[in-house]
């Protein structure tokens, strides 16, 4: 438990640990109260009903004095008041202690979340590609919820439990110290039973949950990704069984970890009210036969077995729901340490920007191999690009045409080798600069559920935008009818991943995104298969235009795209097998002109 306190402790900043500490602080404070105000009920009793005890008890006298009483019933009026006010008071610090207690959890919960989706949208690309988007949404939405409300709130509620039973037992043990260690022998052996029974299922339990939440995201994300194939193919049942199945598991594991921890409670609570009676009865007899039933000390007794019952109900409660749930901290802890040491780096390097406008990209025997494969995508490659020229990257597919473009905009970082800008090395901590140079139209085009305006300046809010521009983009990418016969303009919702639109529509405003930010460099990745033939005329000549002011690169199936290249690179597995101009490739390179011929 200390060690994973520390541990907690050491994921959170500088002002969640302020926080925690003020709360813990508060707790203390409650907890004293709560037990003063308590403890001040029996001798308030034993003044009401013995009264010549109290004017023989010194202390009782100075008090006396020091409240001005005018007489002795003014005296218990006043006693009785000022323990009012004590509850009072720990009434009130009870209510703000736990308010801020639960909005602590909360804030905490949701700065962790922050904290997550930060690091993942800054990890590099290789990062995304080991990592699926259902084990991040659930590292996000599920697992740093669990560490707040079921691990880091039940550990602030564990401490305030503690702090309580502890007065309580000090205050018997003051009275009757036998009796005291008794109790706690007790119910602690009662409860180290039940946890060393129970705790490897809560465990177990726990980490079931985890990975039951990934597989449940992604099968959200597979259902509704994929949702029209699943009409189509009517096989919306295979979905719904595995959906079915996953929560099944997803309900047992948590009910079985809510029941061990809430039927303890009735086994707790019958140890508890037995010990309270046996207590009451060994008073019972050992006050008559010595001095008489104390009944202000036995009233005591009993009200302090109230107060303590819960207090062990909710402890035991609180140690199996964070035992249930520490798997969340474990499957997130690396993540959040990692975020925070990046953000140490990032403030304490430079970021090495490269500098001058774009004159060349070169390649040096290039390797990369992605992190799950063996075989390298792309091998010793070397080659260039210069400012203002037109270039083609054409080969089979798989031969590493979008794995090459990756390596430009510095998505990926080559095993081997060097890719160098104006001379430059490509360095990690200058990638913003080095890939705001750079403009992508994919193959594959990513929209956001909001307006077309929003969607083409991606990143800027719609009063951000700058219309001149927009409206220049527009026109270059030709998506001006689509616009014009729209009755919302550039305000037209896209829908979510472009429901709304055309496959060649979706590439216009992917072409128009890439074209906003004005880089020197565009890279087209397949960007016109999806346009007819007509739009993609249009759509090269606008290239062919923006060309003298702009390198391109373009990666293209249809041959037809690249013939006006200055300089065609031709790929095969990874392999820069040869280059040249499109006339020279059909003329010298037989694979190149069959593929001319089939395309
Ligand atoms: N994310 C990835 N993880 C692992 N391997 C990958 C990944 N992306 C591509 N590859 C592999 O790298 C090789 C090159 O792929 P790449 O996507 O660069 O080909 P391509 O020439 O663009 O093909 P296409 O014309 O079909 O788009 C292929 O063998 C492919 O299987
Ligand atoms: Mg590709």
């Amino acid at each position: 438990m200390i060690n994973l306190l520390k541990e907690l402790f050491l994921i959170l900043n500088k002002k969640e640990r302020k926080s925690f500490l003020i709360i813990q602080l508060l707790i203390v404070v409650m907890a004293l109260l709560e037990m003063v105000s308590i403890m001040s009920i029996g001798p308030f009793l034993s003044l009401i009903t013995n009264k010549s005890d109290g004017l023989n008890n010194s202390l009782i006298m100075y008090f006396y004095e020091i409240t001005h009483s005018e007489s002795w019933n003014d005296f218990i009026l006043k006693c009785g008041l000022i323990i009012l006010s004590l509850f009072f008071t720990s009434m009130a610090i009870s209510i703000v202690t736990t308010w801020k207690m639960s909005t602590f959890g909360s804030k905490l919960g949701a700065n962790i979340g922050t904290r997550l989706y930060n690091h993942y949208l800054h990890s590099n690309w290789n990062f995304h590609l080991l990592h699926s988007n259902s084990y991040l949404s659930k590292q996000i939405a599920t697992e740093s919820t669990r560490l707040s409300h079921a691990v880091i709130a039940p550990i602030l509620q564990v401490n305030s439990k503690l702090i309580i039973l502890l007065i309580l037992f000090l205050a018997v043990f003051i009275k009757n110290p036998i009796g005291a260690i008794l109790f706690v022998l007790v119910f602690l052996s009662i409860y180290f039973f039940i946890f060393k029974m129970s705790k490897n299922i809560l465990s177990t339990n726990g980490r079931r949950v985890t990975t039951i939440m990934e597989e449940r995201f992604k099968l959200l994300n597979d259902g509704f990704g994929i949702i029209k194939e699943i009409i189509l193919l009517g096989c919306q049942s295979k979905f719904i069984k595995d959906f079915q199945v996953n929560g099944e598991n997803l309900a047992k594991a948590q009910a079985e970890n809510q029941a061990i921890s809430l039927i303890p409670k009735y086994i707790i609570e019958f140890f508890a009210y037995s010990g309270i009676i046996i207590y009451s009865l060994y008073l019972f007899n050992l006050s008559s036969t010595e001095s008489g039933v104390d009944l202000a000390n036995l009233i005591v007794y009993i009200f302090l077995g109230f107060k303590a019952l819960p207090n062990i109900q909710q402890l035991y409660g609180n140690i199996s729901v964070v035992k249930g749930n520490i798997s969340s901290f474990y499957s997130i802890s690396k993540d959040l340490k990692e975020s925070q040491n990046k953000m140490l780096c990032d403030t304490s390097q430079d970021e090495k920007k490269v500098t001058g406008s774009f004159n060349i990209i070169c390649f040096d025997s290039v390797n990369y191999r992605y992190p799950n494969k063996d075989k390298f995508a792309i091998n010793k490659l070397s080659l260039r690009f210069e400012r203002n020229k037109t270039y083609g990257i054409v080969g089979h597919s798989g031969s590493g045409k979008s794995t090459l473009i990756d390596l430009i905009l510095g998505l990926i970082i080559p095993d081997d080798g060097i890719i160098t800008m104006n001379n430059q090395r490509h360095d990690v901590k200058g990638s913003h600069d080095w890939m705001k140079r750079i403009g992508l139209v994919q193959q594959d085009i990513k929209l956001i559920n909001a307006t077309l305006a929003e969607n083409i300046a991606l990143g800027h809010s719609f009063d951000e935008i700058n219309m001149e521009r927009l409206n220049d983009v527009i026109k270059l990418s030709n998506l001006n009818d689509m616009i014009d016969n729209h009755d919302d303009g550039i305000n037209m919702i896209v829908g979510e991943r472009g429901i709304n639109l055309s496959g060649g529509q979706k590439q216009r405003i992917s072409i128009a995104r890439a074209l906003y930010n004005d880089p020197e460099i565009l890279v087209f990745d397949e960007a016109t298969s999806a346009l007819d033939g007509l739009s993609e005329k249009k759509i090269m000549a606008s290239i062919n235009k923006i060309s003298k002011s702009k390198t391109i690169i373009m990666v293209a199936h249809r041959l037809k795209t690249v013939e006006n290249c200055d300089m065609i690179y031709m790929l095969e597995h990874g392999f820069l097998v040869d280059s040249g101009t499109f006339k020279t490739l059909q003329k010298n390179n037989n694979k190149f002109s069959k593929m001319v011929e089939n395309s």
